[in-house]
């Protein structure tokens, strides 16, 4: 299969790039190297993903696409994003990168990949709101304006499903950790402050919320599984991500004892627009997609410490 995926020098998009080459897919990576955090980070992912064989280019999303990609996909599995919930980021950035970029994609993809079998949308369990804990069904209720921009993406492509222009589904990916996780989020951050031995700022009051953490293997997993399901599919919203839930507190217990060291922990004020708790409510997924997460939430965070160690302990 010919597969373009968008953001595939960042955390989730590498992963998915990466896995799809080695299976034989031919497959394109398209990223513009945004420095919403360390642009080396993006390289070293480019690197690993270039080895197993994906065709990367560099791109931005945000200006015309005119001649800048191939044509003829089978699919396409959109992660280029504005990721996060940062008070640093601009709402004008979280509109470029999430709303227009998405409409310029869909727009480049229409015309040029006609026999197109699916365009997957990559969204997030923000959409809902505080309490990430619903089917997809629910009325979504964001807060924040990573997940308001998120949904108005995942609108936009629904929309062009819903007028029959092409076939397409919405993924809603609930906390995804693991090796390459985005360094200003939790465990990359919290690995580094250990082995760093500075501390870690935890918002106050996190410590208490839930989420369903999921490994980034388990996320790969339901992208495979994507495949040739297309009829089944379409037009869907298909909430993505491990069904058990965890405290952040639990979280930094059990690194710390991966690692075999304490956090030194700083409390620092709460962050606006935090989820309270997210459970992913999965049984859509394993109906039309067989989706069954596997990996443990130890096992998981011990291959994100071995994978911090190999790669960026200096
Ligand atoms: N990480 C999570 O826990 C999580 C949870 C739910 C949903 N998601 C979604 O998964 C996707 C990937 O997230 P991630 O954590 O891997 O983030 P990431 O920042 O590591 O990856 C996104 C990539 O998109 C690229 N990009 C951003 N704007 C672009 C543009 N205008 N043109 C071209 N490339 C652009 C960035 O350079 C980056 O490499 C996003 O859509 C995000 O909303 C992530």
């Amino acid at each position: 299969m010919k597969i373009l995926i968008t953001g595939a020098a960042g955390f989730i998009g590498s992963h998915t790039a990466e896995f799809f080459a080695n299976q034989g897919h031919e497959v394109y990576g398209v990223d513009n190297f945004s420095s919403y955090y360390d642009v080396n980070l993006k390289k070293m992912n480019a690197e690993d993903i270039q080895k197993a064989g994906v065709h990367l280019i560099k791109a931005d999303f945000t200006e015309s696409l005119f001649g800048k990609l191939p044509a003829e996909f089978d699919y396409v599995f959109h992660f280029a994003a504005q990721p996060g919930i940062s008070a640093t980021t601009s709402l004008e950035e979280y509109v470029q990168n999430n709303i227009f970029a998405t409409q310029n994609l869909l727009d480049c993809v229409k015309e040029s990949s006609p026999n197109l079998k699916l365009f997957v949308n990559i969204a997030t369990s923000s959409i809902y709101g505080k309490e990430a804990t619903l089917a997809e069904t629910e009325v979504p209720k964001p807060v924040s304006f990573y997940g308001t921009t998120k949904l108005a993406a995942e609108q936009l492509v629904l929309g062009e499903q819903r007028s029959g222009k092409l076939n397409a589904c919405s993924l809603r990916l609930y906390s995804v950790y693991g090796p390459r996780e985005r360094p200003e989020k939790l465990y990359t951050k919290l690995i580094k402050s250990i082995y760093g031995q500075t501390t870690f700022p935890l918002f106050k009051g996190s410590e208490k919320h839930s989420r369903s953490f999921t490994y980034v293997g388990d996320i790969v997993e339901a992208m495979v599984a994507v495949l040739g399901k297309e009829e089944k599919i379409n037009g869907e919203i298909i909430n993505i991500g491990s069904d058990i839930e965890y405290t952040t507190q639990q979280g930094i217990e059990l690194v710390e004892k991966i690692i075999g060291q304490k956090a030194n922990i700083e409390t620092t004020p709460p962050r606006p627009g935090d989820q309270l708790r997210t459970t992913a409510l999965i049984d859509k997924a394993r109906n039309l997609l067989n989706y069954e997460p596997k990996t443990s939430f130890e096992s998981g965070l011990k291959k994100q410490v071995e994978w911090y160690r190999e790669k960026l302990l200096v």
